[in-house]
């Protein structure tokens, strides 16, 4: 059974680890993050952004795969299904068809209006059990070929949006979608320490988890991060195995054309790569 993930990033924020949300793209994907998972004896965060929402066929065909799995592959881990960087309206369609958690990026509306969008949404989602994520402060990242550097949070905002009830929070610190740039400043540790000051207890979420060196990302933990997102780099590590199968003519040899060896290489990679995330996240048996 799908789970809220408040309770397991309590947890982790208490225990001074962090659960990895490892965003999923089809089936394969799923299944490595959950095997993983399961074999690893972590609690996991299965992320699911808009676009790939469109590309799996709506939020109501994820959650029947993803229910189907956690009862055909036996996973008792924790599990928690997320909308990643929802809009408002995606929001409300992902509380419906069944997700056990949310993130409502109003970031990019004027401070009062993300509050007010925010409150509502805590809300609808508590009603059902549902937990909620926000944001304060953009995240950098890529867009037509410019990489965006992002916007530091101000700590008295996050201060204002974790008051709203929101289960963690996830503040700008410096840190961008994909593949950091060669000139990247690093985190701002200044800025997490004066939103941990200030938000205490509250989880606190860090976005763009690729690329980040391990030890800002302990150093990240050690001040108040216990959600940690990746996304590019299985999609880097899936790439790579699949090239390798075509590149060596493997798909080729016998029946080595069947998507379920063709895509194989692809799958070990990806739990290769979410069990070396949850080593350095610290998340291994923590379910
Ligand atoms: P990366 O693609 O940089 O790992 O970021 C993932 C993410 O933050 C999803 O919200």
């Amino acid at each position: 059974m799908l789970v809220s993930a408040a309770e397991m990033l309590k947890k982790a924020k208490a225990g001074h680890y962090a659960v990895g949300q490892f965003n999923i793209n089809n089936l394969e994907w799923t299944k490595a993050v959950l095997q993983a998972a399961q074999e690893n004896n972590s609690p996991v965060i299965l992320g699911v952004s808009e676009g790939a929402g469109k590309y799996m066929c709506g939020y109501t065909t994820i959650v029947g795969m993803v229910n189907g799995m956690l009862k055909e592959l036996n996973i008792t881990v924790p599990v928690a299904l997320h909308l990643d960087h929802g809009s408002y309206e995606h929001c409300y369609k992902c509380i419906e068809a069944g997700f056990s958690s949310i993130m409502f990026d109003g970031s990019h509306y004027p401070i009062e209006e993300n509050v007010a969008k925010t409150k509502e949404l805590v809300a609808a989602a508590h009603a059902k059990g549902i937990s909620i994520e926000a944001e304060v402060g953009s995240i950098g990242g890529e867009e037509d070929g410019v990489v965006g550097m992002g916007e530091c949070a101000d700590p008295k905002e996050c201060k204002e949006v974790a008051d709203l009830g929101v289960d963690f929070l996830a503040a700008g610190i410096g840190n961008i979608h994909g593949k950091y740039p060669a000139n990247w400043k690093g985190l701002s540790f200044e800025t997490l320490d004066a939103i941990q000051q200030l938000t205490g207890d509250m989880p606190l979420v860090l976005h763009g988890g690729t690329g980040i060196p391990d030890e800002m990302i302990t150093k990240a933990i050690g001040l108040g991060v216990a959600k940690i997102n990746v996304n590019t780099e299985c999609q880097l590590v899936f790439a790579e195995a699949t090239r390798k199968y075509v590149e060596s003519g493997k798909d080729l040899e016998g029946k080595g054309f069947d998507p379920r060896k063709f895509l194989a290489p692809g799958v070990e990679a990806i739990k290769a790569k979410v069990k070396e995330k949850m080593e350095i996240f610290g998340s291994i048996n923590k379910a």
